[in-house]
């Protein structure tokens, strides 16, 4: 068996133990004698699996009583209409486009209402968090929306934006469970499982209590009501049952590294050992502005389309893989979530230094 540090954006790294735990279970899942991935939603080996996992999560991100978790499939996309679908009463929603995944949000918005670009980074290329401590709140907005991490661009909310009152919705797609977050200051915290947490196919979503109504928009589906789900435990349907057993054991192994304070401490001395060492290279470039710098997505650039192929291409030869940056940007970028070990982080720090000498 051969592995490779995977840089990948997402599906991204997951905890080796993780691995291991699960194809261990593969054939036998708890003497049930077949897969998780055999196993019935309504029987109880895995009722007490979708339990153990909310009950893991509420514990790792202290979850307020008031708040329900729901595991819901259609990725992180399908919450950009859902979310319009569930909560624009009023029909009117502010919107902070700090990236591609903000700005799909905020398009898919204006099919159910007015979404107003209340701020914006996308005259800088993305590549800082504006300032959103006095932004012009609409005065009936039924929500503020913010992708608090920001995959492609590697920016990161550092601050949560002043929103004058109105309900927060934020996307951690790309931060989940990265840091420790004050849940009670948000009205939806979502994100795509397939980053920090588990596989792809999944969303999970966090969302206060008073959210959760009938009222939603006319012809608003069953399927697309939070209500539904909220009322079910997920279980309205047949849900991805094997990601949420696989993300289960995930925050299981989040608990026993010391949960998310430790997760902090981690993440921030990976990202260091990059950004460190791009604020000293005179051949590699961080792109976005210091402060706003996101601990999980460090995106770079040599500045020459040639040199930056050429780097990603030889570090895949020596097991660095998936460092290309995302298509509309170029360059180069190191997702670095949880599951990276830092023996990563310094394997590819070690291998730019060595490309850096020969290709002074
Ligand atoms: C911040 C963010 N939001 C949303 C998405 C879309 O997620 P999904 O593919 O699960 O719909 C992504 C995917 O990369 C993302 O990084």
């Amino acid at each position: 068996m051969s592995r490779v540090y995977n840089f990948s954006a997402g599906p991204a790294v997951l905890p080796e133990e993780v691995l291991k735990e699960v194809a261990d279970e593969m054939m036998d899942y708890n003497g049930t004698g077949m897969s998780v991935m055999e196993m019935s939603h309504r029987s109880a080996a895995f009722q007490e699996i979708i339990d153990t996992a909310e009950k893991d999560l509420r514990e790792l991100m202290n979850i307020p009583d008031n708040y329900k978790v729901l595991f819901l499939q259609g990725g992180a996309s399908q919450q950009f209409a859902m979310i319009p679908m569930n909560l624009m009463k009023n029909k009117v929603a502010d919107y902070i486009v700090t990236g591609q995944w903000a700005k799909k949000a905020y398009q898919e918005a204006q099919k159910y209402g007015k979404a107003n670009k209340i701020a914006s980074s996308e005259d800088k290329t993305f590549s800082y968090i504006p300032d959103c401590s006095d932004l012009p709140i609409s005065p009936d907005a039924d929500y503020v929306y913010i992708c608090e991490n920001n995959t492609i661009y590697g920016t990161k909310f550092k601050e949560l934006p002043n929103t004058k009152g109105k309900t927060l919705v934020a996307d951690v797609s790309s931060c989940f469970l990265s840091e420790p977050v004050d849940v009670s200051k948000y009205g939806i915290i979502y994100g795509g499982v397939q980053k920090n947490i588990g596989p792809a196919g999944m969303v999970i979503v966090i969302i206060r209590e008073d959210l959760i109504t009938e009222d939603v928009l006319p012809g608003t589906p069953t399927m697309l009501t939070y209500k539904t789900h909220a009322d079910a435990g997920s279980l309205y349907n047949t849900p991805n049952a094997y990601c949420i057993y696989v993300c289960g054991k995930v925050f299981k192994w989040l608990k026993k590294m010391g949960g998310l304070e430790e997760m902090k401490r981690r993440n921030e001395e990976k990202a260091k050992i990059l950004y460190d060492f791009l604020d000293s290279s005179k051949l590699f470039h961080g792109t976005v502005v210091p402060k706003d710098r996101s601990l999980m997505n460090v995106p770079f650039v040599t500045g020459d389309k040639e040199m930056d192929a050429k780097f990603v291409t030889e570090a895949a030869k020596a097991g660095l893989v998936n460092l290309k940056g995302h298509r509309s940007v170029g360059g180069m970028r190191a997702s670095i979530y949880n599951a990276m070990p830092k023996e990563g982080v310094e394997a590819l720090v070690a291998f730019m230094k060595k490309f850096e000498e020969e290709n002074a």
